[in-house]
């Protein structure tokens, strides 16, 4: 699928397997899903654009790339999507970081914004939008499209799980976006929830079980 990039590697698949175990805890869950976004970003950065400066080693001077453009901008997906900004901001110390609310009710399992705060000139940034769950797709959608009238375009989104019909759905509200997923499972339930899946990753995350 054109935009679509499935995690295959060992670590990742193996670190996956930790979140999901109903025995880890918040503490190591916190800290698989940081590890698991920088090995993910490691791949998800890979089109940046570098230009060269010139600089000097202890020989002589040289000419050697650095990455070009303005500063890139993280956005968590509140809540969950925030567990993975610090293993993003290790791999780019000095992007800026936006934050974006969605909440689903859990009857209609509808996605609604309660909070969005972007930084400016959107239009000239590589923008990463991190959520560890895709279900049915609403709020990476609904999030995508609030940073896309407020002026995104070079958009990237970054989930840990993702359900079929999740990734299908973003893809075709967003044939633009490039999606990266850590690994796709089997389905969703009736409760919108991702089998077998690892339960809710915000309240894994923050301990709010
Ligand atoms: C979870 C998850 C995603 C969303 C995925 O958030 O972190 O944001 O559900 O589901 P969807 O693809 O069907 O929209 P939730 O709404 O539970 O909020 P939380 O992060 O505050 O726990
Ligand atoms: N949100 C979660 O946190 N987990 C799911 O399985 C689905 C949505």
């Amino acid at each position: 699928m054109k935009n679509v990039f499935i995690m295959e590697h060992p670590l990742i698949q193996h670190k996956i397997t930790r979140l999901r175990d109903k025995d880890t805890g918040t503490a190591e869950f916190r800290a698989i899903i940081s590890e698991i976004t920088m090995l993910m970003g490691y791949e998800a950065l890979r089109d940046l654009e570098l230009t060269d400066i010139e600089i000097e080693t202890p020989l002589e001077k040289t000419m050697s790339p650095v990455i070009a453009g303005r500063k890139q901008v993280i956005v968590p997906i509140l809540r969950a999507g925030l567990g993975m900004t610090d293993g993003l901001l290790k791999l780019l110390p000095t992007a800026k970081v936006g934050h974006i609310g969605m909440v689903r009710d859990e009857e209609t399992h509808v996605a609604r914004s309660y909070y969005c705060k972007l930084p400016g000139e959107l239009d000239e940034r590589v923008i990463i939008v991190t959520d560890p769950m895709l279900a049915t797709g609403g709020s990476a959608i609904d999030a995508i499209s609030f940073i896309k009238e407020k002026g995104g375009v070079k958009i990237k989104f970054m989930c840990i799980i993702a359900a079929p019909e999740g990734i299908e759905k973003l893809r075709e509200a967003h044939p633009d976006v490039q999606i990266f997923v850590g690994h796709t499972d089997r389905q969703l339930n009736d409760n919108a929830y991702i089998q077998p899946g690892l339960g809710d990753a915000g309240d894994r995350i923050f301990g709010t079980v």
